[in-house]
């Protein structure tokens, strides 16, 4: 089993300094650092193995196709998924969610269907259903929030209904750091014949995910919010519906057969992977799941519930700041705050004085900042290299800024 210290110097660039002082990334919502491994497995497909998957019959090209298969296998079992045909590379959570939104709600939805979200959604859940229950003149209804920022399960019982066809809700709220109980709400969904999905982008790189467990049809995350490269994502989909609906994008790869008048599509996952792929980003991907399951998620959540539980302390502790969001027991390493009188930004570039990544803004959630009476929060997250020592860092320099502004 690794120590803390061991994973701290597998990331490389935890060792960068910032205006003369030690890197203190907690700007993990947004993106993850990536450990060697990773980088190096990366590295290696360039290397030794890179040409186009599925289109050669020479060595290199058997090889990166064995390689991009076997990283559908290993996201399959890293999420209780039936197989490889279940997975779906994307270029991340957004992508996956597109293809849903046409795949699914363009093709199935039809006049005076509902689909159902939260009012915590990111704009990636959100967007995409306003757009496409618009062309099938659908209705988009919205699952309150509690006062104390958690899910309304009896705004859910009333809202999901009959004429819901798709419930699409975060499962854990990047804005606020609530975690959303998904299965619950696939229940309610089930009851009432809707498919399911989760926007898992915050949930997958912090706790484990058992699709068959939760219940979901489909489950979208990111993979460099879990420590492997930008630009690969992942759409699971249980294989007998995605045996029956649409593709998102039609040409190169993702088909059979095709005649100048038709195209039959290509067996899962490939017919919803069109184009050439981000192979080195599943190679990448691949290894970044072995790490995680490598530390484990028990070891993972002991570290990230004791920053949240330490930071939350410490920052309720300082009268000038205000915490958005429910208490520790119900949220996941994510914590939103305003400090009285200073705009967001400018605590985020005060903190980046002090070598403090953090970020402020919208959170791509508009919707709900205004529901919070706000435009933006600064926002601290953190992951399984963080420390108590990133946490006091970070509350000293808050308690620096306050004093330069009062
Ligand atoms: C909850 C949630 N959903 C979706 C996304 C979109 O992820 P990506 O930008 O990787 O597509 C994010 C990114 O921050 C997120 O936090």
């Amino acid at each position: 089993m690794k120590t803390q210290q061991e994973i701290i110097n597998d990331f490389p660039i935890l060792k960068v300094s910032v205006n003369g002082k030690r890197l203190v990334y907690l700007d993990n919502a947004a993106t993850t650092q990536k450990p060697k491994q990773v980088i190096d497995a990366i590295s290696n497909y360039y290397l030794e193995m890179n040409a186009n998957v599925h289109r050669g019959v020479h060595y290199l090209s058997e090889l990166a196709s064995e390689e991009y298969e076997e990283a559908h296998r290993r996201v399959a079992k890293f999420i209780n998924a039936n197989g490889m045909e279940e997975i779906i590379f994307t270029r991340n959570t957004t992508e996956s969610l597109n293809l849903l939104a046409y795949s699914l709600g363009l093709n199935e939805l039809k006049k005076g269907d509902k689909v159902v979200v939260t009012r915590f959604e990111h704009h990636s859940n959100l967007v995409p259903w306003q757009q496409i229950t618009r062309k099938v003149g659908a209705k988009l209804e919205f699952i309150e929030i509690t006062d104390d920022g958690r899910l309304d399960m009896e705004s859910a019982e009333k809202i999901i209904d009959d004429n819901t066809k798709i419930v699409s809700i975060v499962h854990m709220s990047n804005a606020l750091g609530t975690i959303l109980p998904v299965k619950e709400v696939s229940k309610l969904a089930k009851e009432h014949g809707a498919y399911m999905i989760a926007d898992g982008a915050q949930s997958a790189p912090h706790m484990k995910i058992d699709v068959k467990d939760l219940g979901v049809d489909f489950f979208a995350f990111s993979g460099h919010k879990m420590l492997a490269p930008m630009g690969i994502g992942v759409l699971f989909g249980k294989q007998e519906i995605l045996e029956n609906i649409q593709p998102f994008l039609y040409g190169g790869d993702m088909i059979k057969l095709v005649t100048y008048d038709e195209a039959q599509w290509n067996h899962l996952p490939w017919k919803f992977e069109a184009g050439t792929p981000n192979v080195s980003g599943g190679i990448g991907l691949k290894v970044a799941v072995d790490y995680l399951e490598q530390v484990g998620f028990d070891t993972i959540h002991k570290i990230e519930s004791d920053l949240t539980n330490y930071a939350y302390e410490k920052l309720s502790e300082l009268p000038y700041i205000k915490i958005y969001g429910p208490e520790p027991k119900y949220r996941g390493a994510v914590i939103s705050f305003a400090m009285e009188g200073i705009h967001p930004h400018d605590i985020a570039t005060l903190l980046d004085e002090d070598g403090v990544a953090v970020r402020a803004g919208h959170h791509c959630a508009q919707p709900l900042m205004k529901l919070l009476n706000t435009d933006a929060t600064t926002r601290a997250s953190f992951y399984l290299y963080n420390t108590r020592e990133d946490v006091d860092i970070l509350i000293e320099s808050l308690q620096k800024i306050y004093k330069l502004f009062s």
